[in-house]
């Protein structure tokens, strides 16, 4: 399908189509010039769908394209007074996914639906978008739900290791809690970098090196689970990297990847994973209460090792084939993860139509859209406060991604206190007008003497470069007003 069919299908206004197109989407002169120096003015113009090939560059999408990220951002019903920054928490149906959600809802009870099935038709339209086959797709709750039923379902024994890191979220650290509690795994946990001074080897020497002393130790380490990337400081734990420690050592792989189904264009056959728990309600714009997860269900070059021994831990359909490693690749076993008594049709099929949307533009133009704003912001922060404010890196490409977390305070130390930078979100909001929706982050420092509580920022597809210079000035002189 065409660029514009794309957004003829999601029946845009064209009228206001036409008027916000002719603001260029807010590249000035002065903004492309900024890009030309970060390196992003280089590419190959490109137009329509060729844009929505892998060779998208950040150049031809956001300096070539502007009238097409326009006529995007009019797909939404956002509340016109509001900025909303923080996707990272949630994102946001646009109008085609909404009223899919009405009239499936309608039809439903017109009819007396029941919700019973594998929803097998719906997962094969989605599946081929991230890289992978119907039988690894399943449907689940959210990303925490996606956690429980990897980490959960895994057949753990008495002493295994689990290694993972110290910035997870409590979707994966709670299936953890209770593994460690009711299996008696132990949990080992690398501490995480922060700041710019990082690169993709960073991580493969820190779980690498964890790895070897374990075991050096005489520990019987099973599992690697990692965020990537981390919702604390926006890091992208290289996952490709990580893959290779993980098949090196020849152990279990799960990664919390809450952000990045609709920010990412990620192939997951091609990455290799056991595991890959996603939102659908996020970058995905999907409704709540829906998540994507990935269940490797097949030996690949990309993944060469057995079959974890898993079991659906929340479902309706079982068989003792519809076991993960149990060797029969014919077993549909992301049907077992995804039907568990009667669901919610119209939601999965909104989620559907909101993958189909994003399949349609091109997942890798989103990705290098939403890339590109968040570069162009990490710069901007970088050109007020100086490199050291940021929490997220920006030189090594494998380790960004689309949400940027930096410390905005005169006083470096003031970051270390939860209060004000909860006012600094909470005013950020009220003190503009459209308010900027922004969330803050506390994790730990290495060496320092307490959590840091970070501002997080999220760029996506509604965003425009003139929202991130709005934003940059406004938290420029908020810091000024809270010295
Ligand atoms: C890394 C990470 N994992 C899990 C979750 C939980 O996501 P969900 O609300 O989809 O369960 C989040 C939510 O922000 C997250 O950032």
């Amino acid at each position: 399908m065409s660029d514009n069919n794309i957004l003829a299908s999601a029946r845009i206004d064209e009228n206001k189509t036409a008027a916000s197109a002719s603001s260029a989407n807010g590249w000035s002169a002065s903004r492309r010039a900024f890009l030309r120096v970060l390196g992003y003015g280089a590419g190959a113009a490109m137009t329509g769908s060729a844009m929505a090939s892998a060779a998208a560059t950040p150049s031809s999408v956001l300096l070539q394209d502007d009238a097409f990220w326009a006529r995007v951002q009019d797909m939404f019903v956002l509340n016109p007074n509001k900025t909303f920054m923080n996707i990272g928490t949630g994102g946001s149906m646009p109008r085609v996914v909404l009223d899919v959600f009405n009239q499936e809802n309608h039809l439903k009870a017109m009819e007396s639906a029941s919700g019973y099935g594998t929803l097998a038709e719906l997962r094969a339209r989605v599946a081929p978008g991230f890289g992978v086959d119907a039988d690894e797709l399943a449907f689940s709750g959210n990303a925490s739900s996606g956690m429980c039923h990897a980490i959960l379902g895994l057949d753990w024994q008495a002493g295994d290791v689990i290694v993972t890191t110290n910035h997870e979220h409590s979707g994966g650290n709670i299936p953890l809690a209770i593994a460690a509690d009711r299996y008696g795994i132990e949990i080992s946990r690398v501490e995480l970098p922060v700041g710019n001074a990082q690169s993709a080897a960073t991580y493969v020497e820190l779980f690498d090196s964890r790895i070897r002393q374990l075991r050096a130790r005489g520990k019987r380490v099973r599992a690697v689970m990692w965020s990537a990337p981390s919702y604390k400081t926006g890091t992208m734990l290289p996952i490709a990297e990580l893959m290779e420690v993980v098949k090196k050592h020849e152990l279990i792989s799960i990664v919390d990847g809450a952000h990045l189904p609709g920010m990412m264009a990620y192939d997951y056959a091609a990455l290799g994973m056991d595991f890959m728990a996603g939102a659908g309600h996020k970058w995905q714009c999907g409704p709540s209460s829906t998540g994507i997860l990935v269940i490797r269900n097949k030996l690949r070059a990309s993944n060469p090792l057995p079959l974890p021994k898993w079991y659906p831990i929340h479902t309706n359909v079982y068989s003792r084939q519809a076991r993960g490693g149990s060797g029969a690749a014919s077993v549909d076993i992301a049907a077992s993860a995804t039907s568990c008594g009667s669901l919610h049709t119209p939601m999965f099929k909104s989620l559907v139509r909101a993958c189909e949307m994003w399949d349609g533009i091109g997942r890798k133009k989103i990705e290098t859209y939403d890339l590109a704003l968040s570069a162009y912001l990490k710069e901007r922060i970088v050109e007020r406060w100086g490199v050291g404010a940021l929490y997220s890196p920006k030189d090594d490409p494998k380790l960004v991604s689309a949400m940027t977390s930096f410390n905005p305070f005169k006083t470096p130390t003031d970051i270390m206190d939860g209060r004000k930078a909860e006012q600094f979100v909470g005013r950020m909001q009220s003190d503009f007008a459209p308010g900027f929706v922004l969330r803050k982050v506390d994790f730990a420092v290495v060496g320092a003497p307490a959590n840091h509580h970070g501002i997080r920022i999220s760029t996506h597809v509604w965003h425009d470069a003139g929202d991130i210079d709005r934003l940059v000035e406004s938290m420029w002189a908020l810091s000024e007003k809270m010295a």
